[in-house]
C-alpha cells in the first residue's frame, strides 16, 4: 500500500473532545466512498508505531478537487497527537481501505443509527443519499447531550431522532430503543456504533420478526489495515473475517444473529 502526504486545510474543535479535519490528498479521495476508511500516522516518529484508522466523514469539490474530512474524538496517544496538528500541516496516511455501505439503487428511504462517534462515518452517506433524491432518517444516540452530532452541521432535509444515555436530549435511554418505530418506512438500513449497539440491534430486529437487511460498519482494533496481521479478526456466520479487508461493513445478521 502506498504512503500519501496529505494537507490539513482546516481542523477545529465541533463539539466536546470532538475535532474535524478536512484534508488535501487527491490519491486517497479518489477511491474514497461511504463506509470506506484510511489509516494514518500519528506520530511525529515512530512512536506510536502503527497507524490510526478513521473513516471518511465528509466530502467537498473545491476548485475541481475533491476533498475529504475526518470526524475523530480524542481518545490515546494517537489522536491527542493528531489533535495538534494545525492547518498546514502534512499527514502521511494510506487508503482507501476496506467495503464501504453499499446503497441499493431502488432503495428510496434510508434509515441510519449511529451509537456515538459512529455518527461520523454516517454523515457523508447522508449527504450522498440527499444528492441524489432519497429521503434519510438519522438516529443517534449519545452519552449526554453535548456528544451529539450537531443538527444544524446536517442537510436540512434529514430527519433526525436523538436517544441519550441520561436523558438531556431526546429520548432518555438507548438509540435502539427508537428503532422499532421506523423500521417499517425503511428500505435499507445502515449502522455503525459500538458492539453493544449492535447487539441490541440483532435483539430489536429479532423480536420485530424481520429480515431487513442491515449494513454494520463494524470497529475493531486494526494494526496493519491491510489483511496482513489478523489482529482485525472476528467470527461471522461463515467464518473468521478480517474487518479491514472484508469488511468494516457486514450484514449485522452475519456477526450478531437475529
Ligand atoms: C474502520 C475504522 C474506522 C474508524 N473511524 C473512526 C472515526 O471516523 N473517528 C474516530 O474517532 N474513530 C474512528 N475509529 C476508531 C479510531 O481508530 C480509534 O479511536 C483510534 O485508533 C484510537 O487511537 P489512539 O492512539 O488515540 O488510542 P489508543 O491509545 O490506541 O487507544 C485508546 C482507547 O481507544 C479505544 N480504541 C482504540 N482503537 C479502537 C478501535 N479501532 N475501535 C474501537 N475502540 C478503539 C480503546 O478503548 C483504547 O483503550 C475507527 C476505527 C476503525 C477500525
Ligand atoms: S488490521 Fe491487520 S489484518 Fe486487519
Amino acid at each position: 500500500m502506498k504512503l500519501e502526504t496529505a494537507r490539513i486545510l482546516s481542523h477545529e474543535q465541533v463539539y466536546e473532545d470532538t475535532f474535524l479535519m478536512w484534508l488535501s490528498c487527491p490519491p486517497i479521495a479518489r477511491g474514497a466512498s461511504p463506509g470506506r476508511f484510511l489509516m494514518i500516522h500519528c506520530a511525529d516518529g515512530y512512536d506510536p508505531l502503527l497507524p490510526r484508522p478513521m473513516s471518511f466523514h465528509r466530502f467537498r469539490d473545491n476548485d475541481d478537487e475533491r476533498q475529504f474530512a475526518i470526524l475523530y474524538d480524542v481518545r490515546g496517544r494517537g489522536t491527542a497527537w493528531l489533535s495538534q496538528r494545525q492547518a498546514g500541516d502534512q499527514l502521511t496516511l494510506f487508503g482507501p481501505l476496506g467495503r464501504g455501505y453499499a446503497v441499493k439503487r431502488d432503495a428510496q428511504n434510508l434509515l441510519l443509527v449511529a451509537g456515538g462517534l459512529g455518527v461520523a462515518a454516517l454523515i457523508v452517506l447522508a449527504d450522498e443519499a440527499i444528492k441524489r433524491g432519497k429521503a434519510v432518517t438519522l438516529l443517534q444516540g449519545a452519552r449526554t447531550v453535548s456528544k451529539l452530532y450537531p443538527t444544524e452541521l446536517l442537510p436540512k432535509e434529514v430527519e433526525v431522532f436523538s436517544a441519550t444515555d441520561d436523558g438531556s436530549a431526546g429520548h432518555h435511554g438507548l438509540v435502539t430503543d427508537l428503532l422499532s418505530d421506523h423500521l417499517p418506512w425503511a428500505d435499507q438500513v445502515f449502522a455503525c456504533g459500538p458492539n453493544a449497539m449492535f447487539r441490541s440491534m440483532s435483539g430489536v430486529l429479532r423480536e420485530a420478526r424481520t429480515r431487513k437487511p442491515v449494513q454494520a460498519l463494524l470497529e475493531e482494533r486494526m494494526g496493519c489495515g491491510t489483511g496482513v496481521c489478523y489482529g482485525c479478526a472476528v467470527f461471522a456466520r461463515r467464518g473468521v473475517k478480517l474487518v479491514c479487508k472484508d469488511g468494516p461493513r457486514f450484514e449485522l445478521r452475519d456477526v450478531f444473529p437475529y
